[in-house]
């Protein structure tokens, strides 16, 4: 028997060597390490669902099996089965009003392969990407693309996201523009007039590009939760109030979040076709396909609107439920003068609650509120946000109210003994 040496860090290249790993995953680790001591924590940090708490539809658990037993189980065409793109099709058509080609929609294994795809296909090294901080992984994408970060701090006071009065002064030599509405990490969603003004900013900028015969500009939309939006808030794409816009657009989706579905790795983009043809041929080297019996019972499923509906509305009632009891529980903490508070629930599985407790760093109250409280959040500094100013992600789709509960309780008692 012979132990080989596999320790040594010698020989990265520049790229691996210079890219930061997944922030969540590391906290995540920690969690896990306490749990397995015995200990109780409301863990708010994955962006995931607990199966406990949130299963995926029957209907489509049912149609994966009967696609594996029909033998749907060798490679899938390189842009994704021909049904799903259809269905894709008319998915898109009943939920925005929007008719595209088949040849604009992709398929993969879930939207991150699409989201790098996006940035592979459009992003030239030194090209200027403008994005909102914090924000899901468009630092570390962009590092990967080689373009330089042009990015907007968004604050409370705007809903957390970028205003198009924000991004017009930065648009004129960007390449990419990246939006994901509902956001993660903050919760929150971007108004129909927002939405309609950046669109027209894009249509703007690309006829003086077009007039002077310049690369133009695009937009990436991730809209991954757009079917979880609550009390009144509404998800808007630009093109179905800016339809010029839809050129330049790369609409970003998946069941991953709608559907509780995060390890089936079944995503879709929309796209101008020339764009998608060049994602599908860089994915295709990487061989990031969704499963090929996933993509023919998605297929299926995305037609069934009725057990859609159905299932939504007992996960969005689930999912408010659960971020209503943060929500509040923090507000009436706040009314008891406890340096707290938290914006309401408006969609994705997220709230944003800040800590304002002075001279704490984020990683400081972050530790606090795991040791002391069991109560393990993620703070902004994970999603880009350098200011310390004691905001947080609180990730409801892996508890069950009463975990939350007993998490308040503690948070309440933790920070009346500070
Ligand atoms: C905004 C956003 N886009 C894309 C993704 C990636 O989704 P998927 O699991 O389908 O790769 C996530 C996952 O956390 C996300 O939050």
């Amino acid at each position: 028997m012979t132990t080989v040496n596999l320790q040594d860090e010698t020989g990265l290249s520049a790229l691996a060597r210079g890219l930061v790993g997944s922030e969540i995953l590391k906290v995540a680790s920690e969690i896990r390490a306490l749990t397995e001591k015995g200990l109780e924590i409301c863990n708010l940090t994955v962006g995931d669902f607990s199966p406990r708490e949130f299963r995926i539809p029957e209907k489509l658990e049912q149609l994966i099996t009967e696609a594996l037993a029909a033998g749907e189980t060798n490679y899938p065409p390189s842009d994704g089965v021909k049904e799903l793109r259809q269905a894709v099709v008319r998915f898109f058509q009943q939920s925005f009003g929007l008719t595209v080609p088949i040849e604009s929609v992709l398929i993969a294994g879930g939207a991150r392969p699409l989201v790098f795809a996006t940035y592979a296909a459009i992003v030239d090294p030194g090209d200027k990407v403008i994005y909102p901080i914090p924000s899901w992984n468009n630092n570390h994408y962009t590092y990967l693309a080689g373009g330089v970060p042009v990015e907007i701090v968004v604050t409370p006071e705007t809903n957390f996201l970028p205003t198009a009065e924000q991004i017009r002064p930065l648009v004129r030599d960007a390449r990419m523009i990246c939006i994901n509405t509902p956001v993660n990490p903050t919760g929150t969603v971007m108004s129909r007039d927002e939405v309609a003004a950046i669109a027209q900013l894009v249509v703007d900028e690309n006829n003086r590009r077009f007039a002077r015969g310049e690369r133009p500009l695009f937009l990436m939309w991730d809209q991954i939760y757009w079917m979880l939006t609550f009390g009144g808030k509404r998800h808007y794409t630009p093109a179905e109030l800016v339809p010029e816009s839809a050129r330049w657009t790369i609409f970003i989706d998946g069941i991953s979040k709608a559907f509780a579905a995060t390890g089936l790795r079944v995503g879709w983009s929309v796209a101008p076709a020339h764009i998608t043809a060049r994602m599908r041929d860089i994915l295709g080297h990487v061989g990031a396909w969704a499963p090929r019996a996933e993509q023919v019972a998605v297929a299926r499923f995305l037609g069934m609107r009725e057990d859609i509906d159905r299932y939504h509305q007992h996960m969005i009632r689930e999912l408010q439920l659960r971020l209503d009891l943060l929500h509040d529980g923090f507000e009436q903490m706040r009314r008891d003068g406890l340096p707290v508070r938290a914006i309401a629930p408006q969609g994705a599985i997220y709230l944003s609650a800040q800590f304002q407790l002075t001279g704490h760093t984020n990683e400081e109250i972050r530790k606090l509120l795991l040791d002391r409280a069991g109560f393990a959040v993620v703070p902004f500094q994970a999603f880009g946000l350098k200011k310390e100013d004691g905001w947080f992600r609180l990730s409801a789709g892996a508890v069950s109210p009463d975990e939350i509960q007993a998490g308040l309780r503690r948070v309440r008692a933790a920070l009346e003994a500070l």
